[in-house]
């Protein structure tokens, strides 16, 4: 993927659907949720895809890790995330730092905790990227993360094809299965999966209702013009549909190392 899916007017644009620091759905909460049975008290934190830094932010303020480092591929996001977590007075915990796509520049079994919320969607080799996941863990230490997946017929699905012909984005989506097979060929224990697919079909058509609400409608034209409004509505009313047909499924996901 290159850096430029993620332009400064696409972010305030989700942010304005998500909260600041949100590129994902869900806020506080679902961070909280994907971490639920894990604990982050006095661990060190990878967190892949940071985005603006909400998710790290909710995890430095609200779990206490010892340390997070969250990286992403886009420069503009790095630099807003970091002014994020200043902003919340939690830069002696947290720091964001810009990566290429590929290695993690780390030294192997760095981390406790590799969490991701909703990125790896746009990675294409996996593969390697849980490979590294796993050198980078240390033994006994965690993968928790969050991303969008496809079921095996989502092809054959009206609802989930509109959304994949609408949206500006580029994913790279897998189903359950073979995520699961990639995270275990790469050497991660104890795989599994939750899927949030009814959670997030129920928020989705909430936040279509938001969207077609007076003062959200109206303050979304003000920022951005009644066509792009058209547009964005469009792309989440397809994006609904997509999970409400079952073809888009939100998924957590949780792997460990080997102690
Ligand atoms: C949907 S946003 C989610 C951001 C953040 N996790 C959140 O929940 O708000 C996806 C993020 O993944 C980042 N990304 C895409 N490919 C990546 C890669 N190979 N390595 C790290 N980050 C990547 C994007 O730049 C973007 O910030």
């Amino acid at each position: 993927m290159s850096g430029t899916s993620y332009p400064p007017e696409f972010v305030t644009n989700l942010e304005m659907q998500w909260g600041i620091g949100f590129l994902s759905p869900g806020g506080p909460e679902e961070v909280k949720e994907i971490l639920r049975d894990i604990v982050v008290g006095g661990k060190t934190v990878l967190d892949i895809g940071c985005g603006t830094g909400g998710p790290d932010i909710v995890i430095s303020r609200d779990l206490a890790p010892k340390r997070l480092v969250g990286i992403d591929i886009e420069p503009f996001l790095v630099e807003t995330g970091r002014k994020n977590i200043a902003v919340a007075g939690l830069d002696k915990v947290a720091e964001l730092i810009l990566v290429e796509v590929g290695p993690l520049p780390f030294e192997d079994q760095s981390f406790d905790i590799v969490f991701s919320k909703d990125s790896l969607i746009h990675v294409e080799d996996k593969a390697s990227l849980y490979r590294e996941v796993l050198r980078v863990l240390k033994p006994g230490g965690q993968f928790v993360a969050s991303d969008w997946l496809r079921s095996a017929n989502a092809d054959e699905l009206a609802g989930y094809n509109e959304w994949q012909s609408l949206t500006s984005l580029s994913f790279s989506m897998q189903t359950t299965d073979e995520t699961k097979v990639e995270m275990t060929v790469a050497g991660l224990e104890d795989v599994k999966t939750r899927d949030r697919t009814e959670w997030y079909a129920e928020t989705a058509a909430r936040e279509v209702k938001m969207m077609e609400s007076g003062e959200w409608r109206s303050q979304f034209i003000a920022a951005f013009g009644e066509e792009n409004y058209i547009k964005k509505l469009a792309v989440r009313i397809a994006n609904a549909r997509a999970a409400e047909c079952g073809g888009l499924m939100p998924t957590h996901l949780f792997g460990r190392r080997a102690k």
